[in-house]
């Protein structure tokens, strides 16, 4: 009888709740306001010879290699970062073989690792979601394959420093090192000038978050020119469709709608995190477009908090089933406008929630 692989069969499914998102998107760390509107008029000029021929992905490639400052045969552009993570698993993990995570983390790194056939090490991150650098170190073996770091994190928003990344790398030469930046233009970090320094490290980057092209699906993997080749001929020739390809030059023109865009979202982080702070909830100070709040102590409470917002038509996203987070939510950030909607909301949720624990026995 026909079976899948055992990796497979026993492959947790991860659904993301995508269903009737209608209210005001703060759930999936997405650009709330849209891409360029340069974006879109490239889309309505688009001619349908471009839809009727396969896509040619290099062209596009060498515009964003020259944009990130690296060379063409140094980047490989991909169907999200989603699927760069993918790339990575196939081409470096065996079955048996050890990938590593710090949770709480990105949910699709420990799926694909194990699809993979891989052993999944997740190392907890320290006190307040601190990167847990020594426990890492004495995880290594000669098994460990791949380790993969969201810098920022998701859903915590804290930040490794570039140099630990770098001596990570340095540690494991056996294993690829993959430094996730998807949200890299939040907080202006990034590994890229060190990638010389260690041919096992990778960086990645997405056009999902500030871009606010999540549905295109694009997203570009960079790394040593001799595991690209590797990587390269493992992804399809066509896995970033001509859709895509045709907006991203420009989208990366149009580098003042991302600046502006960014500049309001630290505006509305301070904003959030300075009403978290007068309310007296706990949160993490976060370098990404969204801040990790406890909204109570189970995740029955985190699940009640998203309920209330959603009736006040905002969607925010319950983390409570995370590593650490039971009671946790985790708030996207967007315009200034979508803020001023935001906070009222989250003031009259939080007082109510008041109420409720006051009234408890
Ligand atoms: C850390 C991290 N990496 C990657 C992704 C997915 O990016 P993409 O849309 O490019 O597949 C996300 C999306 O939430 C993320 O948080």
């Amino acid at each position: 009888m026909l079976s899948p692989r055992e990796a497979v069969r026993t492959l947790p499914s991860y659904h993301p709740p995508l269903a009737g998102r209608d209210g005001l998107r703060l759930d999936f760390n997405e650009n709330t306001a849209g891409c360029s509107p340069r974006v879109l008029g490239r889309l309505r000029r688009l001619p349908a010879d471009d839809l009727a021929r396969y896509p040619e992905r290099e062209p596009v490639e060498r515009q964003v290699a020259e944009f990130l400052g690296v060379a063409p045969d140094e980047l490989l552009l991909t169907n999200g970062v989603d699927e760069a993570i993918h790339l990575l698993c196939q081409t470096y993990l065996e079955p048996g073989a050890e990938a590593l995570i710090v949770v709480p983390t990105y949910s699709m790194y420990r799926i694909y690792m194990m699809a993979a056939g891989a052993q999944v090490i997740s190392v907890p991150a320290a006190e307040n979601f601190r990167f847990p650098a020594e426990e890492i170190r004495r995880q290594l073996t000669p098994r460990t394959r791949l380790i993969a770091i969201a810098n920022p994190n998701n859903p915590t928003g804290t930040l490794v420093p570039a140099d630990e990344l770098v001596e990570l790398a340095r540690r494991a030469p056996s294993a690829a090192v993959l430094a996730d930046e998807a949200y890299f233009e939040f907080c202006g970090q990034t590994i890229l000038p060190r990638l010389r320094d260690s041919s096992n490290l990778f960086v990645a980057r997405t056009f999902s978050k500030a871009y606010g092209l999540a549905a295109l699906r694009v997203g570009a993997l960079v790394g040593d020119p001799k595991q690209m080749r590797s990587l390269r001929r493992m992804s399809s020739p066509y896995n970033v469709n001509a859709v895509a390809l045709a907006c991203l030059p420009e989208a990366l023109d149009d580098q003042a709608y991302i600046r502006q865009y960014v500049s309001e979202v630290l505006e509305s982080r301070a904003r959030l995190e300075g009403a978290l702070q007068n309310a007296g909830v706990h949160f993490w100070p976060s370098q990404a477009n969204f801040v990790l709040i406890r909204a109570g102590a189970t995740s029955e409470d985190a699940a009640a908090f998203v309920e209330q917002m959603r009736r006040r038509g905002i969607l925010v996203r319950d983390r409570s089933s995370d590593h650490g987070c039971e009671g946790c939510v985790r708030i996207t950030l967007g315009l200034r406008e979508h803020t001023d909607l935001l906070l009222p909301a989250l003031e009259e949720v939080l007082s109510n929630r008041q109420m409720v624990q006051g009234a408890r026995p």
